[in-house]
């Protein structure tokens, strides 16, 4: 979608993943969707330095409502979990130099049994915008997937409408692919700045390999509609959550990177380990994610699987995952050249590891680069070409 935003890969923190739809403030006080739980994760993505990386976005996912709409239409914000409503929390978050993202549902009611946006699709465009609302989210349970093709395209001229900026994330094709078809990214792309097509992340491997997994095949070439203003959605970012061992967690951060993912948190950032914060602020994942041609990677090879992000269009360079998706054993060895990364300049390129930035050399196309992954691991490597 061509709105001037997400021209790279939209960062932030997001409720669902590490949060869901707990609404028992009373029981859990300080983990309960509510005001309370978005400022906090605000303050700490200044404080802990994760804005100054380029995390922004705070985003509000489902179970935020009044289970019923006031007596004019309006959606309402739970009333004591939000006691001071959501324009409150968006000041809040601005002045903090950081941007709010809220979520509803394109069907009857969102997955979490709220009221949806079915009926009320520009009625509730002129709210968020009336709120100073930076993204939505729009989600698609309880509806038809076949009003989805106009009703999508719709909210996103109702957006366009109240002049206001703001960022849309479409659950669109996520539902077409559940269907069984197979979406037509192109015309999703021309509504749409992010969209979510495959299953929600888990916090396990498991999820996040099969994602993974569904990003290699590329069923209808989704990967090429990736670029400024569009970028294909493969799900929060678990770094920092309890189902990844440190080499996931590596794994998760290098293929966000390559797919030109976008990288939002669904973590408790008042609790992430030193090494996990190190590898959600490592300057040169968060480089080749925010690559400014936005090219989405693709998976090149197998047995074992290559991954290769251009980063430029005329690939003069590029990042790529040796990547060890073996459930056992130890580490597998592992030898390729650029050449067969599609790398070709005779001059050669500067190589470095990309987690540490350790030079490894000046490789020309054919020399080989040799690897050591572990089990379930990534070798991510970058390639400059000099001239
Ligand atoms: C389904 C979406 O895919 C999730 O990301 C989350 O928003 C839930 N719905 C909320 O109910």
């Amino acid at each position: 979608l061509e709105n001037g935003l997400a021209l790279t890969p939209p960062m932030g923190w997001v409720s669902w993943e590490r949060y869901r739809c707990n609404v028992d403030c009373d029981i859990e006080p300080d983990n309960c969707i509510s005001e309370n739980l978005y400022m906090k994760m605000a303050d700490l993505l200044v404080s802990e330095g994760y804005k100054d990386k380029g995390y922004e976005y705070v985003n509000i996912d489902d179970c935020w409502m009044e289970k019923q709409r006031d007596a004019n239409g309006t959606l309402v914000a739970d009333r004591e979990r939000f006691p001071h409503g959501i324009k409150w929390l968006a000041d809040y978050v601005h002045n903090l130099g950081l941007k709010l993202g809220i979520y509803e549902d394109f069907g009857t009611f969102t997955c979490g049994g709220y009221p949806g946006s079915k009926f009320y699709l520009q009625k509730d465009a002129e709210t968020f915008a009336a709120w100073g609302v930076d993204m939505l989210k729009l989600d698609g349970c309880y509806s038809d997937i076949s009003d989805m093709d106009y009703g999508y395209p719709a909210m996103s001229f109702f957006m366009n409408q109240t002049g206001r900026p703001m960022l849309y994330s479409c659950s669109w094709p996520a539902y077409v692919v559940f269907s069984g078809q197979i979406p037509d990214y192109k015309k999703i792309a021309s509504y749409c700045n992010i969209w979510r097509n495959y299953a929600d992340i888990q916090d396990s491997w498991d999820s996040v390999k099969g994602i993974i997994e569904f990003y290699g095949n590329d069923t209808g070439n989704f990967s090429l509609v990736a670029g400024p203003g569009n970028f294909n959605d493969p799900d929060m970012i678990i770094v920092g959550d309890y189902g990844l061992s440190y080499d996931q967690q590596r794994t998760q951060m290098a293929m966000w990177a390559i797919m030109a993912s976008p990288l939002l948190m669904s973590i408790d950032l008042r609790n992430v380990k030193p090494e996990t914060k190190a590898l959600l602020q490592n300057d040169n994942v968060i480089r080749v994610n925010q690559d400014a041609h936005g090219i989405q990677g693709h998976r090149i090879q197998g047995p074992f699987e290559v991954w290769m992000k251009p980063m430029s269009v005329d690939a003069k360079g590029g990042a790529f995952a040796f990547l060890n998706l073996n459930d056992g054993g130890g580490p597998m060895q592992v030898s390729m050249n650029l050449q067969d990364l599609g790398l070709t300049q005779a001059e050669g390129y500067n190589v470095t590891e990309g987690f540490t930035g350790q030079f490894i050399g000046v490789l020309k196309p054919h020399d080989l680069i040799n690897a050591s992954v572990d089990p379930s691991g990534v070798w991510f490597g970058i390639a400059y070409f000099d001239c």
